[in-house]
């Protein structure tokens, strides 16, 4: 372990971390911070997610934790892992220090406990591979067997072994998204086995729940247009969807649902289709679907549309008109009144709602003088030459 202390542990979360490393010592556990954690302090960036790691028992440290400063533990079975939220507000991943073992390509490894290093050496970048201590005698000493504070500084992610993206090919997306975030570059042999993973097909060997929730991740990244251009230049974007590429609407909104709706509009045809290969949940689904609709119909919706609907269609269609996502100025209703039955009402109304989105009409009024003009004879359907 090196005496130096090129990261510190931020003052607020120190004396919930020096309590906890207090009492695994007490149990004879050395304790550490990990991962992400590391690197956010190192950067001098606030994190509220912090990975830890013991070597021994989680169990009773995150009892510990929860019964100190109150909160809830979640504990996820295969891998003796505990997710803890603190009243604080302090989020704890809480796990055994292990080795990990791929039995197949793309599934979830097998874990056998082992030390700190074995546990800093399966994670997935060197950037991500450092730990401090919190441990009373040695409270935030850097343990960086894999060059992770060479690797930040020189602003490099580098794989910490050949089988990598073959272990776990949702790497490849992690790898683009930190380096997108932070502006970094892939080491030369990192971005070699990416480029070979991309022509082996690795992330084909993902489950489409694990792609799906890596690439959500990746939508939540302030420089996503920078990571999607990466993944475009590797080729990767082709196994989200074929045809997927950055649009200038993703500027033009702002949250993540926003985002993935505005890909979704961007397809155009396939739109469908993408949005239903993307696991998110029913209802944000639902509410894609019908801003998609709407969107491909280049036609003035019947209903109102939610707000991120009307952004997601803005953001595709800049310069729509103002009513163009107001719900139709006229009825079916209305149509009737006029004096049009049948296949004549859908006519109209599918007239006034393209006229609508085209700024054509802008009031109830223009709308009914138009369809008395285009409509007004008994069979006409509507060919008459618009206003
Ligand atoms: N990790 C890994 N391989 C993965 C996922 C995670 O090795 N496929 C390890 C990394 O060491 C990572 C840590 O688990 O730092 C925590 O995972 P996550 O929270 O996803 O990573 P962060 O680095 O904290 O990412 P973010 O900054 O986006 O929260």
């Amino acid at each position: 372990m090196k005496g130096k202390n090129p990261v510190s542990i931020p003052k607020k979360y120190q004396e919930i971390l020096f309590s906890i490393g207090t009492y695994a010592e007490k149990l004879g556990t050395k304790a550490w911070i990990v991962g992400g954690a590391v690197r956010d302090f190192y950067f001098g960036r606030d994190t509220l997610d912090i990975d830890l790691s013991f070597e021994g028992n989680v169990d009773p440290l995150a009892g510990f934790a929860v019964k100190r400063w109150g909160g809830s533990k979640h504990k996820f079975s295969q891998f003796s892992t505990f997710r803890v939220n603190l009243t604080t507000g302090l989020k704890l991943d809480m796990v055994r220090a292990r080795r990990e073992s791929y039995p197949r390509a793309g599934v979830l490894p097998e874990v056998t406990p082992s030390c700190i290093k074995d546990d800093l050496f399966r994670r997935d970048f060197t950037a991500n591979s450092w730990a401090l201590s919190i441990m009373p005698g040695s409270f935030g000493v850097s343990f960086d067997p894999f060059g992770a504070q060479k690797d930040i500084d020189a602003g490099i992610i580098r794989i910490l072994h050949p089988k990598s993206f073959l272990d776990d090919p949702t790497r490849m997306c992690r790898a683009v998204r930190f380096a997108g975030r932070f502006g970094w570059k892939l080491a030369p042999k990192t971005e070699e086995l990416l480029k070979e993973a991309v022509k082996q097909q690795y992330p084909l060997l993902l489950s489409r729940e694990r792609l799906t929730r890596e690439f959500l991740k990746i939508n939540k990244e302030k420089e996503i247009k920078r990571i999607l251009e990466m993944m475009r230049m590797y080729g990767m974007l082709q196994f989200v969807y074929p045809g997927l590429e950055w649009h200038d609407g993703l500027n033009r909104v702002k949250t993540v649902d926003e985002r993935l709706g505005v890909m979704v509009c961007s397809l155009g045809k396939s739109g469908e289709e993408f949005l239903k290969s993307m696991r998110v949940k029913k209802e944000l689904a639902q509410e894609i679907l019908e801003a998609w609709k709407v969107s491909e119909s280049c036609h003035a919706p019947l209903r109102a549309l939610t707000p991120m609907q009307q952004a997601i269609i803005r953001a595709v269609h800049p310069g729509l008109k103002k009513y163009a996502l107001e719900p139709c100025f006229l009825r079916g209703r209305d149509l009737k009144e006029l004096g049009l039955a049948g296949r004549r009402i859908s006519c109209a109304l599918e007239r006034c709602c393209r006229m609508q989105w085209d700024g054509k009409v802008s009031s109830r009024e223009d709308a009914l003088k138009i369809v008395q003009v285009c409509f007004g004879s008994p069979n006409c359907m509507g060919d008459v030459p618009s206003a």
